[in-house]
This record gives C-alpha cells, sequence and structure tokens, in this order.
C-alpha cells in the first residue's frame, strides 16, 4: 500500500550554514549520525526526541542519564550542528542523531519498543489556517500508540496558549498529567518567560 503523504510540521528553511556548522557536521556526522531508517530499526533508541532546535536540552539530559540511548531528530542543519558541538565537547556516546522529519523515522520503527518519545515545544502553527501542519494530530498520536512500549510516555512541552488544550484533543483516550521530570530549562523557555509565556510539561500515556 502507498503511503499516503502528510503536510509536513516544519518549514524548510534557506540559507547557508557557517563555516563552523559546516565544519562541525564534516567532522562529528560520521561520530553521531544516522544515515540508515534500516539501520536505526534494528537497533532501536530508548528514547526519541523530535525536533530539538539547538540541542541544548538533548545534551544536558543525555549527560544526566548516560544509561539513556537517544535519537535526536531535527530537519535543520544549524541545529544539527550545534548539538553535533555539544556532543562532542560534552563526550556523550549515547545519543544519535537524525537529519529529517520524524515522522518517517517513527513509521521505520518495530512496535512498542520506545519507553519516551519527546517533543519540547513543538511549534505551534498559532494561525487557523496552519493548525493542520502541528505535528499533534490524529496520525501522529496512531503512530506514538504503535512504537511506545508498555509503560511508555510521551513527554510534551509547550508554552503556547492553547497547545495543552490542543494536545489533550489530539489524544483523546491517553492518561496526560502534568510533570516537568527534571527536564532543563533552555534559551527557547527563558525567551517565551520574557515574553510572557509559561511552559507546561504534560507527560502522556496511551491507553491500554
Ligand atoms: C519551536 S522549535 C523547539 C526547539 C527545541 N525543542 C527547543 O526546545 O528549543 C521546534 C523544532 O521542531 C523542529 N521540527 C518540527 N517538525 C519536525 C519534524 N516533523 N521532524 C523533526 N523536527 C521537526 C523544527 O525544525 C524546530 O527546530
Amino acid at each position: 500500500m502507498q503511503e499516503q503523504r502528510e503536510i509536513p510540521s516544519y518549514l524548510v528553511r534557506r540559507g547557508r550554514t557557517g563555516p563552523t556548522s559546516r565544519d562541525a557536521l564534516q567532522r562529528l556526522w560520521p561520530v553521531y549520525g544516522q544515515n540508515e531508517l534500516s539501520a536505526v530499526a534494528a537497533r532501536p533508541p530508548q528514547v526519541v526526541e523530535i525536533g530539538f532546535g539547538m540541542g541544548e536540552a538533548t545534551a544536558l539530559m543525555a549527560a544526566a542519564a548516560p544509561g539513556s540511548e537517544v535519537l535526536a531528530i531535527e530537519v535543520h542543519p544549524a541545529g544539527i550542528a550545534a548539538l553535533l558541538r555539544r556532543l562532542d565537547a560534552a563526550g556523550l556516546r549515547n545519543v544519535r542523531v537524525w537529519e529529517g522529519d520524524a515522522v518517517p523515522v517513527l513509521r521505520a520503527l518495530p512496535d512498542h519498543c520506545l519507553s519516551e518519545v519527546r517533543l519540547f515545544f513543538p511549534d505551534p502553527w498559532p494561525k487557523a489556517r496552519h493548525v493542520k501542519r502541528r505535528l499533534l494530530r490524529p496520525s501522529f498520536t496512531a503512530l506514538l500508540e504503535r512504537v511506545l512500549a508498555p509503560g511508555g510516555f510521551l513527554h510534551l512541552a509547550t508554552d503556547w496558549p492553547g497547545y495543552e488544550e490542543h494536545a489533550r484533543e489530539a489524544l483523546a483516550g491517553w492518561a496526560v498529567v502534568e510533570d516537568r521530570r527534571g527536564r532543563p530549562v533552555t534559551g527557547y523557555e527563558r525567551r517565551a518567560h520574557r515574553d510572557g509565556r509559561e511552559a507546561v510539561d504534560l507527560v502522556c500515556r496511551p491507553p491500554r
């Protein structure tokens, strides 16, 4: 059966990466980067983080839990380069990195293999005509239900007014509780706070 093409939840930004990013990508992609979905599927991680931005939380959480195997996914090369540099500087080896859309990666994973999916500050797509671009949508919920292991959960953080409600609707039937789980404060969250928006963290468990 042909897979349905979905509206992407991200915009591809144009513009070139600077020399520091290019150097990091060249030097460190061979250490941390994953190029084949089949390889990821054959050795699934425990944790997937979707849309890590500049990788601040990714690196801090990986350092705090060195036994956890993380696959960090982002579409933007400058953010990927920033995470690679953080991982290298901290000598971390428990994070693998995927460049591109998280949806095909989740689709490639075996059933019930993940203990956690992290979605920290997903793009809110605030305009009514863009709401269909939000990553949290029924097809994504179904995908999470397939890949989360028994006891596994989605950790969602958002600062956007109305996104919590959107999430609770998209995750209808799930058990949802507020819990920060030690998520570190990042530059993104500090900026949101300065702009008058408070983050809420939700730990969401699929129905059994
Ligand atoms: C608002 S930013 C938040 C970044 C980061 N989590 C933080 O807390 O600073 C959302 C990020 O998600 C990424 N993103 C959106 N949809 C994605 C997808 N389907 N797969 C991978 N990354 C995605 C975007 O490129 C963007 O960097």
